[in-house]
């Protein structure tokens, strides 16, 4: 059975144990400038179909540490933005590579991929869900604070694809999310794919979403494919900007994080993310070494 990373939901808790673990022992092995070279002779193709930065260099970079190699396609420069059916790609990719990453609009379309592919497909990135972000980010709280079990997640913002898997992981992990969103951007609980809603709680005010919280977290106003709602957008979220007053209600050991790219002014003030409980830069890195372990528990299982 071919084992897909397409929503948070793919892996279980016992998984994501073993991933944190391995994560920090390769993230060990690359400080120390040992090698890591599990994936040798294995090919990561790359499909965007939206922009990167972090989610690109982070699988590009880790696969040729640990030996393997990557091919980058964009909708603009292959088939894929000329209508060739997303079954036919994926049949014919799946032919050549180990393993497809997919950052894309709809899930419905990584998962047609998926359904076709002869090798793991990674979710990169979807409208609705954004897996491997929330597995580097727990993996960043855990180097920080220790187990997330039974901690409280604020999530100031959108209920969009981070604010989805953020829920997901929370069943899994047991965790709770404090969930506050402007009117008209709420959770859908059957997109974000959750069981019950035993695992957040909406909060009108953004403030008292973050009183107490554990870790505090927000994303911008607008994603990538929503553009055109972006004035619209501003007026609506205008006081879902994570300030000084927002942290000093949390927790006063609690970390502020943002999956990045973020727009200080707007969803966040420059003192939260460029404060001291901000571990973002930690994020951003850890997206590397959690990924790495991902992609080794995708295509070879646990190691010892
Ligand atoms: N956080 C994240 O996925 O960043 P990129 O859009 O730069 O890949
Ligand atoms: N919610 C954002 C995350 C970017 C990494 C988006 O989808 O654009």
């Amino acid at each position: 059975m071919i084992k897909h990373y397409l929503q948070f939901s793919d892996l279980d808790a016992s998984e994501y144990a073993y991933l944190f673990e391995r994560a920090a022992l390769i993230k060990r092995r690359f400080k120390a400038y040992e090698k890591h070279q599990t994936l040798s002779d294995r090919t990561l193709a790359l499909i965007f179909e939206k922009a990167s930065t972090r989610t690109r260099v982070s699988f590009e970079a880790g696969m040729y540490q640990m030996g393997g190699s990557v091919v980058h396609l964009t909708t603009g420069d292959s088939q894929l933005g000329r209508a060739e059916p997303i079954e036919d790609s994926a049949k014919v990719i799946s032919r050549m590579v180990d393993l497809v990453m997919i950052r894309t609009f709809e899930q419905t379309k990584i998962e047609a991929f998926a359904q076709h592919s002869r090798v793991p497909v990674i979710n990169g990135l979807t409208n609705e869900f954004h897996p491997c972000q929330i597995l580097a980010d727990i993996f960043t709280y855990i180097e920080h604070r220790g187990s997330i079990a039974g901690k409280t997640v604020a999530w100031v913002g959108d209920g969009n694809n981070m604010a989805n898997t953020w829920l997901q992981a929370a069943e899994i992990l047991g965790f709770k999310v404090h969930v506050s969103t402007p009117r008209g951007y709420e959770i859908d609980q059957s997109v974000a794919g959750i069981r019950s809603g035993a695992s957040y709680q909406v909060f009108k005010d953004p403030k008292q979403a973050c009183a107490g919280a554990d870790l505090v977290t927000t994303d911008v106003w607008t994603s990538m494919g929503f553009e055109a709602e972006n004035e619209e957008r501003r007026k609506a979220f205008a006081n879902w900007r994570v300030d000084a007053g927002m942290m000093a209600a949390a927790d006063p050991q609690a970390l502020f994080m943002h999956c990045l790219p973020a727009h200080r002014g707007e969803e966040v003030d420059a003192d939260v993310i460029d404060g001291p409980q901000s571990v973002v830069w930690d994020e951003a890195e850890n997206r590397m070494h959690a990924q790495k372990a991902l992609m080794e528990y995708l295509l070879l299982g646990r190691q010892d």
